[in-house]
């Protein structure tokens, strides 16, 4: 299957990009910058240039989107949202117009997880839906990334129900390394802290994902040929920190409304529908 791959020369795309060689895909890697340690070589192009997205779109029979600026940090509000929309809108419509049917986007948990910054002394309220989470819950966009990331979630849903387009959004949670994950939960246990890593919202549910498993549930939503618009929020199946769940649910979720009973939830997240749609659990499970 060919498969372009955008955003390749970043912290997850280069792990992607690996990733599918090795399962052997062909690959069209592509960037606005470029690297020269991948397995195939970047083809370099500016995705808020129009021709340059039909251009890296050609023979790709299914696009893997990565390529965005991947935070706010507070800087820049109109160009981290509009250079976002508009390299993402280049690409998912001229894959529409060349009859590419199968768009994988890197969405985030930001899409849902409001505006607020946890802080113990203001003891700020979760306002999640319902726990634990799942890739269904409302959009609540609190940043202009976050709105950035929530346009495309509406436009990929718009190419599957108008355009019968295979659209899956990842909302990806804090995207890590496992040493960069042992060396930030060490730095946390000498200074007895157990919050939110720095960041972090709560309703981020103490959650983060390996690059390697992002990487993995990639390679596995290519092979199970999903159908139709869906979103998904995979993450670790252990948590940030090494509070007990039942802790974590009285200490910062006491009024969310939970859709089994405390004792039996083991993970604030359910990611049983990615696994039962694609196969896919993380497979390592640190601390
Ligand atoms: N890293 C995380 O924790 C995290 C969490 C949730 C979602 N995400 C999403 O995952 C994706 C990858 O994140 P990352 O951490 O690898 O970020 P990254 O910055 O390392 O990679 C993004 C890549 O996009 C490229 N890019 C930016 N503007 C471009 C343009 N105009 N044309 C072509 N390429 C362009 C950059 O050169 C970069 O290589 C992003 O969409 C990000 O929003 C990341």
């Amino acid at each position: 299957m060919n498969i372009t791959l955008t955003g390749a020369a970043g912290n997850l795309g280069s792990v992607v990009c690996r990733k599918l060689v090795e399962s052997g895909y062909t690959v069209h890697a592509t960037d606005i910058s470029y690297r020269s340690d991948l397995p195939v070589k970047i083809d370099v192009a500016d995705l808020l240039d129009i021709s340059s997205c039909y251009r890296v779109l050609e023979s790709a029979e299914a696009v893997v989107h990565l390529a965005n600026h991947p935070s706010f940090q507070g800087r820049e509000a109109q160009r981290i949202h509009n250079e976002n929309v508009s390299m993402n809108f280049n690409i998912f419509e001229a894959a529409r117009q060349m009859g590419i049917k199968n768009i994988i986007f890197s969405s985030s948990v930001q899409v849902f997880v409001g505006d607020r910054h946890w802080d113990e002394k203001k003891e700020t309220e979760s306002s999640l839906p319902y726990l634990p989470v799942d890739g269904n819950v409302p959009p609540l966009p609190g940043n202009p990334y976050a709105i950035s990331k929530n346009a495309a979630e509406i436009t990929l849903r718009y190419l599957s129900r108008h355009w019968g387009m295979n659209c899956t959004a990842l909302r990806f949670p804090f995207l890590i390394d496992p040493e960069w994950l042992e060396h930030i939960r060490e730095h946390r246990k000498r200074h007895g802290r157990s919050g939110p890593w720095p960041g972090q919202n709560i309703d981020e549910v103490f959650t983060y994902l390996l690059m390697t498993d992002a990487a993995s549930l990639i390679d596995a939503i290519l092979r199970a040929k999903l159908t139709g618009f869906r979103t998904y929020f995979p993450v670790a199946l252990d948590h940030s920190v090494e509070t007990p769940v039942s802790e974590m649910i009285a200490k910062y979720f006491p009024k969310v409304p939970l859709r089994i009973p405390a004792g039996e939830i083991k993970h604030l997240v359910d990611i049983s529908a990615i696994t039962n749609d694609t196969g896919w659990t993380p497979v390592r499970v640190l601390g």
